[in-house]
């Protein structure tokens, strides 16, 4: 394979201990095996702007990486990615900051990571950009002449035609992904959105093979389901540095059952709902109290935005009012910790939970839900719960699939789960099993690769052929 290049808004951290995390998880372990270069953000912000950027040499890899200063790093990343992508591709039109100004710093600062990243490219080099940090830098790419395979991959959900319009800029930002000679999604359903966005707003020639045809440049648009890899999280799962954990929760849980929530705290992952559907599912069933605990893992995110703040003062609100209402002297209902804790810590959390509450409201994949299965004991494993609205709802299908929204049915589903006798509880947890253990993060590498070097022969075919 030519070498590959990752470009992400932020490089993984190095260390073991690494928080709970989709994009980071799911890349690192291609970036361990194909080497290559990676290329983004480097975490620090500079009071002045500058293109202070440096390489690194890691075991088998290149990490480069660019400083930003206050400006690029509000407008580019709080205000445009996060305060306006963000509610936009999650459907919350509510609290989108569409703002011309901050569109104009997170265009600058796509031109600049491509300033920065085009001296670094050899040119066979294949180039996969991640997520909607990065929507215009294969434009920028192309425009400086870079030639090689280059693939874009969204992490979230990319929303209907009409929403997507929400955009000030939503044609720009199409046109775009239309650069990319192959543009991926974590479904099918998001893929079709994309497709019909195009159809609607471009003057662009669907394929029959899904594709999309802008003048001389073919794009090929397919869903590729992130995944883990889940043979080494479910064997980190089974360590005895793990074990050792499990069972010291077990201890301090005695033969209380326990719920586990993990997630950062975002106001698209449900947090609010799930602790009322806790509180319902109590309310409605007293012989539940002093039994089971939800531990919620809520880890600190987005922090100078503003939504997130609110949403973590509301959800310490909730949480308080639930556990004063009903907790007692030895019981504590909720445990609700708004921290980091390692992906080690995370797996002895799912191993002695017997059911895993996954219930966002909108989500592209949500590895979560597949962390807790591959951390299964599968001679006892516990019961998913997960959001219809879960990218991850479409694979893993023998969850107790919820509407989030739906508080009621979701305290039903939690007295389900609890309930769930062990056979059923291991045949549904043995085919999601099976399923991730094809499925994992590898195979969703490969895929992508392998389409990314078709889709960039067939788009070089159509050019030459027209020039011809
Ligand atoms: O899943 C989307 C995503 O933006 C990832 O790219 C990222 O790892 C995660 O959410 C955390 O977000 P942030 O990089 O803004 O802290």
């Amino acid at each position: 394979m030519e070498r590959l290049v990752i470009v992400s808004n932020r490089v993984p951290t190095l260390r073991s201990q690494d928080p709970a995390g989709g994009l980071s998880v799911a890349l690192k372990s291609a970036l361990e095996e194909s080497g290559g270069l990676w290329f983004g953000w480097s975490g620090k912000v500079t009071e002045a702007p500058g293109s202070d950027w440096r390489v690194n040499q890691h075991d088998g890899f290149s990490l480069a990486t660019l400083d930003l200063c206050r400006a690029e790093l509000r407008g580019y990343y709080e205000e445009f990615s996060n305060r306006t992508l963000w509610p936009v591709f999650h459907g919350r039109l509510d609290i989108c900051r569409p703002e011309r100004k901050a569109f104009d710093t997170y265009r600058s600062v796509n031109r600049r990571f491509a300033e920065v990243l085009t001296p670094l490219l050899k040119d066979d080099d294949t180039i996969w950009v991640q997520d909607y940090h990065l929507i215009p830098l294969g434009k920028h790419l192309r425009h400086r002449g870079v030639e090689g395979p280059l693939g874009f991959f969204l992490h979230i959900p990319f929303p209907p035609p009409q929403t997507f319009a929400a955009l000030p800029c939503y044609r720009e930002l199409l046109a775009d992904l239309c650069f990319y000679d192959l543009v991926g999604f974590q479904t099918e359903a998001c893929a079709e959105n994309f497709r019909h966005a195009v159809a609607e707003f471009l003057d662009a020639e669907p394929g029959a093979d899904g594709s999309l045809r802008m003048g001389d440049h073919v794009t090929q648009v397919d869903a590729f389901p992130v995944s883990l890899d889940t043979a080494a999280f479910a064997e980190m799962a089974q360590s005895e540095e793990v074990e050792e954990t499990a069972d010291q929760l077990r201890d301090f849980m005695g033969d209380r059952q326990w719920i586990c929530g993990v997630e950062r705290l975002d106001y698209t992952k449900g947090l609010a709902e799930r602790l009322r559907a806790f509180a319902t599912a109590l309310d409605r069933t007293p012989a539940l109290r002093g039994h089971i605990s939800l531990i919620q893992v809520a880890a600190p995110s987005r922090e100078s935005v503003p939504e997130y703040r609110e949403m973590r003062s509301q959800l310490e609100g909730l949480s308080g009012s639930i556990n004063g209402r009903f907790g007692s002297f030895d019981w504590t209902p909720i445990h609700y910790l708004n921290r980091t804790f390692s992906q080690k810590q995370l797996a002895a959390l799912y191993r002695v939970s017997r059911v895993g509450l996954v219930t966002p409201l909108r989500d592209g994949m949500n590895l979560v839900a597949k962390e807790y299965i591959a951390a299964q004991d599968p001679e006892d494993p516990g019961v998913l719960i997960l959001s219809r609205f879960a990218g991850s709802a479409q694979e893993l299908t023998e969850a107790l699939l919820v509407n989030p929204f739906d508080i009621s049915s979701t305290a039903e589903a939690i007295q389900d789960a609890l309930e769930m006798p062990l056979a059923e509880r291991r045949r549904r947890w043995r085919q999601m099993k099976l399923h991730l253990d094809t499925h994992d993060v590898h195979a969703w590498r490969n895929a992508f690769l392998d389409a990314l070097a078709e889709a960039s022969a067939d788009s070089s075919a159509v050019g030459e052929t027209r020039a011809a």
